[in-house]
């Protein structure tokens, strides 16, 4: 693996190995020196809280250099070419973390750069988060072959990457989505073929019957908030709420990658519930980008 744009980039091997050492840091965070002398770029063009910050203590975890940069303090601001930008960023760090729109930015970026590049979240995709998730998950069922996760809501970039990585893991993968939300079809067959099951619905509670995990996420992502108040009323009888949760398995689990609209795609008393496993997705993502990183770099 040279880049990580999409789950696709892994074969299972590959995400177990990942899951592995990323089980492995979790349980011993000493100060690492696998980077050190090396900086890592970290380009967004979009806010973040979790990424930007668990990749910035990731990399100085591991004993090199992270260097955060927003979109609008670049020349790419004004126009320079994502091509241009990374060539030249190349000839300074040793790997670009990009956050942008169109996955097409990140195959432009990842085609010019002679350095790995990353996506930490594009408009199709959010490969870093499924993978802590999936160490969510695997942490609490002891296995991801098998295992049925719930995801309700609107099939985003989060939805797809929870397919792929379900794909790649041989769980089945359920979608209640509203009309017209519906996860891009190639991304459900390209799920179905790395050996998921997939199962894609308009009803919130035929997806979470019996499932082990439900997962949703924010109604309007970012760069679609002129859409948020019809999205409201689209995709209110798909909150997660207690009632919604007791359809799952006995024991399941809630997961949300955060930012969360309280009260809207889930109720606090879910959210900040039991079941509630949000914490550890969030944490989860510090160790598997640092596995990403030793992965990508070459110290793992
Ligand atoms: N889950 C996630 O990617 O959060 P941020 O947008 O805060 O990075
Ligand atoms: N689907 C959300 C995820 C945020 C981490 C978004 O793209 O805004």
């Amino acid at each position: 693996m040279e880049d990580l744009l999409s789950v696709a980039d892994l074969d299972p091997d590959a995400l177990r190995r990942l899951l592995d050492l990323a089980d492995e840091l979790r349980s011993d965070r000493r100060q690492r020196h696998e980077l050190t002398g090396r900086t890592v770029a970290l380009i967004f063009e979009k806010p973040s809280t979790r990424t930007r910050v668990s990749f910035q203590v990731a990399v100085a975890e591991l004993g090199g250099h992270p260097l955060p940069l927003s979109a609008q303090e670049l020349q790419l601001g004004r126009g320079e070419t994502l091509a241009d930008t990374g060539v030249v960023l190349s000839r300074y760090v040793h790997a670009i973390v990009l956050r942008t729109f169109g996955q097409d930015r990140l195959e432009q970026l990842a085609a010019a750069a002679a350095v790995p590049v990353v996506n930490a979240l594009s408009d199709s995709e959010h490969p870093c988060q499924a993978l802590a998730d999936l160490q969510t998950v695997r942490t609490e069922c002891g296995t991801l072959e098998g295992v049925t996760l719930a995801y309700v809501g609107d099939g985003n970039n989060v939805a797809h990457s929870l397919l792929l990585a379900g794909g790649l893991a041989r769980m089945q993968v359920r979608i209640g989505h509203p009309s017209g939300y519906a996860p891009d079809t190639h991304v459900v067959e390209q799920a179905r073929a790395l050996g998921a099951t997939v199962v894609v619905t308009e009803d919130a509670r035929a997806a979470v019957q019996g499932a082990d995990a439900v997962y949703t996420d924010v109604w309007a992502s970012m760069g679609q908030e002129a859409e948020a108040e019809q999205r409201r009323r689209t995709f209110a009888p798909y909150r997660v709420d207690a009632t919604l949760m007791r359809a799952a398995a006995p024991g399941a689990i809630f997961l949300h990658c955060l930012p969360a609209h309280r009260g809207e795609e889930v109720t606090d008393e879910v959210l900040d519930g039991p079941a509630s496993r949000v914490l550890d997705q969030a944490e989860n993502r510090l160790h598997v980008q640092k596995a990403l990183l030793l992965t990508l770099l070459g110290g793992a």
